[in-house]
């Protein structure tokens, strides 16, 4: 080692050890640390060194430092272990309180959804993700091979087993459970497709309307549709009913919301129409009505399903439904 190297050395351990608070232990910091310290006066003449020797003399000088490093930490620790074994305790002052989080802005939305829809006399309900073809196709119109049941891009277990692609597959169930009208269901579930770009993610929350009493019209649908976005979305936003195709609901029909990212303009997120699809709803179909077991000569039904996150989105200008998936705390403190 370098002669004036391993004198410094010598000098800083020595004073090292004879340090006793922290105050000196600064002052050592700066001395051998600081920006005028003895290692930065050795960088800086390291220049004035020959150039065959530069390499060897800064290899000592980068080991010089980090044995100083270890050392001033090992003195740092020593002396906060003795001062917090001298430190006087007062157990009577408040303790810290840990950083306190928020629900999740999906739960939130789930619980307001719950919120508006309660008073109208929708009971919230549960069923399977994990479903039969039967009650996710079969029993809503859609027989084995029937085309229509490409839309939903199904995740197959086998070939009688699916991962619930929409809260549809509960409209069945919920008939033969409650065997009587009226029936007034909010079904809210995760639902799984083969689907992934900036709306869609392979899983995502839909819920599921469902009423069926005597003497059920669209006029009553376009109100319950109606008074949930004025409540959800505010009196202001505008939503407009468009003629679709279900095999489950006839008629059927499609709900669009002005896209709240481009204020109706066109952007990336609604495909550059203004628009941004919400869900379907229509009139429930005889032969769904028959599978579930009510008498369809006599009672009428209406249905909608929407997504959990669109609506979210759609709310709070949201322009990639990943970020709702992220976990990223910048983006939930928001909520
Ligand atoms: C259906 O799923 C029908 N079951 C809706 C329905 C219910 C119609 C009752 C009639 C009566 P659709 O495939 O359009 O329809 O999906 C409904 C909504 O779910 C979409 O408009 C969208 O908001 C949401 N959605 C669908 N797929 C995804 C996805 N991969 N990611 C996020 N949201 C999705």
């Amino acid at each position: 080692m370098y002669r004036e190297l391993e004198k410094i050395k010598e000098e800083g351990l020595k004073a090292l050890l004879e340090i006793k608070d922290e105050k000196e232990l600064e002052n050592w910091r700066v001395k051998y640390f600081g920006k005028k310290g003895e290692l930065q006066k050795l960088i800086i003449n390291l220049k004035s060194t020959p150039k065959n020797e530069r390499p060897k003399k800064g290899r000592e000088i980068n080991q010089l430092k980090n044995n100083f490093l270890d050392n001033f930490k090992n003195k740092k620790q020593e002396i906060s272990n003795k001062s917090s074994q001298t430190k006087w305790v007062d157990p009577t002052l408040p303790s810290i309180l840990p950083p306190i989080g928020h629900l999740h802005p999906m739960t939130l939305t789930i619980n307001e959804i719950i919120s508006i829809f309660e008073p109208l006399g929708y009971q919230r309900v549960s069923h399977p993700e994990i479903e039969t073809d039967y009650f996710a196709f079969e029993a809503l119109n859609m027989p084995k091979d029937h085309p229509a049941r490409d839309e939903w891009e199904t995740f197959f277990v086998n070939d009688n087993i699916v991962l619930t692609p929409h809260t549809s597959s509960g409209q069945v169930r919920e008939m033969r459970k409650r065997k009587i009208p009226p029936i007034r269901m909010l079904n809210i579930s995760r639902c799984y497709r083969r689907q992934q770009d900036v709306s869609h993610t392979p899983v995502f929350h839909q819920f599921e309307g469902l009423f069926i009493d005597e003497d059920v019209s669209i006029a009553d649908l376009k109100g319950t549709l109606e008074y949930f976005t004025i409540r959800f979305f505010g009196e202001d936003r505008k939503t407009r009913i468009r003629p679709y195709h279900f095999q489950f609901t006839e008629p059927s029909f499609e709900v669009d919301i002005s896209c709240e990212v481009c204020s109706g303009r066109g952007c990336k997120l609604c495909k550059n129409i203004g628009w941004l699809e919400l869900g379907g709803a229509g009139m429930v179909h005889p032969n769904v009505l028959k599978a579930g077991g009510i008498n369809y000569l006599k009672y009428k039904g209406f249905a909608f399903g929407w997504g959990v996150e669109r609506i979210l989105m759609m709310k709070t200008k949201i322009n990639d439904i990943r970020l709702i998936y992220q976990n990223d705390i910048r983006f939930l403190e928001q909520f």
